[in-house]
């Protein structure tokens, strides 16, 4: 977008769908269990199943592997190693614009570069076969040692590549002059562990080849990016590779890349000549796919006595994948954040012979604000300021860092009226103040940020002679409700009653999108669709010889000046179409775009054992239009309930030898449960914003767990006094900080 939206429809929202918090097009068909996900789909001939065989050590070579046995197995129709698959480019290049579309090659030679990496794909009748059939492969590995540790890498860091909101470093004023005179300070350094995307849905794919032309269903987020990976790694045209993933049981981040479940699917189905399914297990998927990065983060406040941020710094480390240049931007949000003269920015990256980090849920916030919203906490309590007020006092004109205007800002709005609702003036500000027998019980506040992007993306639609208007894209629904708001946005623009419109979506072979990520998916994928839809207004409005400029679309009909026609009539036998896009401008230059919140939350920590029970949370946001209340508000409440995983329970331990994650299940890997989420309530402020896109909203899927866990955090302290910087705060890290009763 190169100017600010000008007024249209979906402003005037005569029909009144536009923010109206309907069910899930699709709820009835994914409760009923009738939405086919990936692993489920049967399309084709009567499938092989396939079974992916991990690597058991992390850094190495195959000395010898012996698949005889598994060859001559049950069911077994083909194993699949690095000495018999068939021949894919090398990976890479690492500095393709689009990382998730590089050439990822399976099985390709025997070296080892991370627990998990695949060594054998073994095909059978069915898929307990091929994993029967798997465990008879031996393999021999000659190991080699590695490097498994951030902490232990740091000396080791260099920075990495990145341009724009993604460079690595920013300097503005004199930061170390002013940390060095500022009267108060705070100079503290927080890690956070490696967490993992815990999707409901496993990584599934089913793949068969027609006509040269490969044909895969999978859970994937972004397929234009899966139809470039399969056809660079497979060495064949893009054109000849369709991604198919209509449901997707949650994506958040782990499914923007493909895997070897797609890959070694794809190229066993074209040498058996027969469709071929897989499935990664639970355990897999922590080492077979992507992770969040762990960070360590050191933050460094300076202040005067008034509390006004003189000094900003926030250096951040975290590791990559040795063969791989991905970095986690946890210092990114610190830039805009709040005011402050005087600034530093850091990102630094040290390579470990782990799995491939990758983005996870809000990459850089999510973690990110797990620091610096804890620092500025403790820069609260040492100023004697209530948090709030803090960050009223630093709240910025303008990017303290580019100079240029925000967009919409109501950080401060969503902070005064989270304190309101919460209760906040009940806080004590002294930690211990407030007991409840046993516990102590605390509040903690923080504020939420997540950027706001637009991303190029294509739209088709087509008005029937009976009315119904059909829209086609490759976006994807990952469980965001994208079926649902494009079909409150498409019925809204056409006036049709929303039954009458088909939402097409999760298909390559429909207009290119920039899929689901980065919350950008509702903004880009429906502008597009806001554009197809008027266009196709116009060429109605003209076919029925009225002024395009004056029709008013409702009820099915088109009306200007005293004339009414029903738009299936105009579209008549042959129907009517029309082609949407939008492009990135001028708009995200000019202005600082993201979506702003407070959280607050209240915690009761056992004074005896250090237990810690979140009791009551809620988020108060600003992002720009609400399409639908009810998938907004889900799409945050599952972010603040990421963020007391984040806060208390997640954490992928790596074992310091071997280079796993000890606790390779759900069973081990504590993501919070029902008994975990308390009272928790989301509001929305109202907001409008042109500067971002035609349809005025802004990214919401990763702003809820963007400062969550920090309000947690801040909550334990203020009950007990202790301030933990190492995440996550389990128990015996509290109790090492309450005093010991006497
Ligand atoms: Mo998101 S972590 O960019 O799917």
């Amino acid at each position: 977008m190169n100017q600010p939206a000008p007024a249209n429809p979906i402003d005037q929202n005569l029909t009144g769908l536009i923010g109206k918090p309907i069910d899930r097009i699709d709820g009835r068909l994914k409760v009923t269990g009738q939405a086919p996900y990936a692993y489920e789909v049967q399309d084709g001939a009567r499938p092989a199943y396939g079974y992916l065989l991990e690597a058991s050590i992390a850094k190495g070579r195959i000395a010898s592997i012996d698949a005889g046995a598994a060859e001559r197995a049950p069911g077994v129709i083909l194993v699949m190693t690095h000495r018999n698959a068939p021949k894919q480019a090398p990976f890479g290049p690492l500095d393709a614009p689009d990382r998730f579309a590089r050439s990822k090659p399976q099985l390709a030679d025997n070296l080892i570069q991370y627990y998990g990496e695949p060594v054998a794909f073994v095909v059978a009748e069915t898929f307990e076969q091929a994993r029967a059939a798997s465990r008879l492969i031996s393999v021999a590995y000659a190991v080699e040692k590695g490097e498994y540790e951030l902490k232990a890498g740091l000396a080791k860091a260099v920075t990495p590549k990145g341009e724009g909101d993604r460079s690595p470093d920013t300097d503005v004023g004199n930061f170390d002059q002013a940390f060095a005179d500022a009267p108060v300070k705070v100079d503290v350094t927080y890690t956070t562990p490696v967490h993992i995307h815990a999707q409901m849905e496993p990584h599934a794919s089913l793949a068969y080849w027609k006509d040269g032309r490969v044909h895969i269903h999978c859970s994937s987020q972004l397929l234009e990016s899966a139809q470039k990976c399969v056809a660079n790694t497979l060495q064949i045209p893009a054109s000849k590779v369709r991604i198919v993933s209509r449901y997707i049981g949650g994506g958040f981040g782990g499914k923007l890349p493909i895997y070897g479940d797609t890959l070694l699917a794809a190229m066993a189905s074209r040498q058996l000549n027969r469709p071929v399914k897989t499935a990664l297990t639970r355990q897999q998927m922590f080492h077979v796919t992507t992770h969040r990065s762990g960070t360590v983060q050191h933050l460094q406040l300076g202040a005067t006595r008034d509390g006004v941020l003189t000094a900003v710094g926030h250096e951040s480390w975290s590791h990559s994948a040795r063969f791989d240049n991905f970095f986690e931007s946890a210092a990114s949000q610190t830039r805009s954040l709040y005011a402050g003269a005087n600034r530093k920015t850091r990102h630094r990256s040290v390579a470990l012979d782990l799995p491939v980090a990758d983005s996870t849920r809000a990459p850089g916030e999510a973690v990110g604000m797990l620091a610096v919203e804890c620092a500025m906490d403790e820069l609260a309590y040492k100023l004697g300021m209530d948090p709030v007020e803090l960050r009223i006092r630093n709240e910025p004109a303008l990017h303290p860092e580019k100079n240029i205007p925000y967009s919409t800002r109501h950080l401060v709005a969503c902070m005064q009226e989270g304190a309101r609702r919460f209760g906040w003036s009940k806080r004590q500000a002294t930690p211990g103040g407030m007991r409840d027998g046993r516990w102590l019980v605390g509040m903690g506040m923080a504020a939420a940020i997540r950027g706001n992007l637009l991303r190029p993306s294509k739209c088709h639609v087509r008005l029937d002679g009976s009315g119904m208007l059909t829209a086609k894209m490759s976006m994807t629904d990952i469980g965001t409700g994208s079926y649902t708001v494009f079909s409150q946005i498409a019925a809204e623009m056409l006036g049709l009653p929303i039954e009458r419109v088909i939402m097409q979506l999760g298909d390559s072979d429909f207009p290119e999108t920039a899929g689901s990520g980065g919350s950008f998916g509702a903004a880009s994928a429906g502008s597009a669709l806001f554009d197809a839809c008027t266009n196709l207004r116009a060429k109605l409005a003209r076919a029925a010889g009225l002024d395009p400029a004056q029709a008013v679309f409702s009820n099915g009909q088109v009306s200007a000046g005293g004339k009414s026609i029903s738009l299936a009539s105009i579209a008549g036998a042959l129907g009517m179409e029309a082609e949407g896009e939008i492009k990135p401008g001028e708009m995200e230059k000019k202005f600082s775009q993201q979506a702003y919140g407070a959280h607050f939350a209240e915690v009761a920590v056992d004074m005896d054992s250090g237990e810690i029970r979140v009791r009551r949370m809620l988020g108060v946001f600003a992002a720009g239009r609400i399409l639908n209340m009810k998938t907004a508000t889900s799409q945050v409440l599952g972010g603040m309930i990421w963020g007391i995983g984040n806060a208390l329970t997640e954490e992928a331990v790596i074992d310091p030898r071997f280079g796993f994650f000890v606790n390779h299940d759900l069973a081990e890997y504590h993501v919070p449960v029902h008994a975990d989420v308390p009272a928790i309530e989301a509001v929305f402020l109202p907001e409008v914003d042109d500067k971002t896109n035609p349809l005025k909203i802004k990214g919401v899927g990763e702003l809820g767990i963007s400062g969550a866990g920090a309000a947690v955090a801040n909550a334990v302290f203020n009950a007990c006094g202790v301030r933990i910087r190492d995440y996550p705060l389990t128990l015996d890290k509290v109790l090492a900080g309450l005093p010991i009763a006497a």
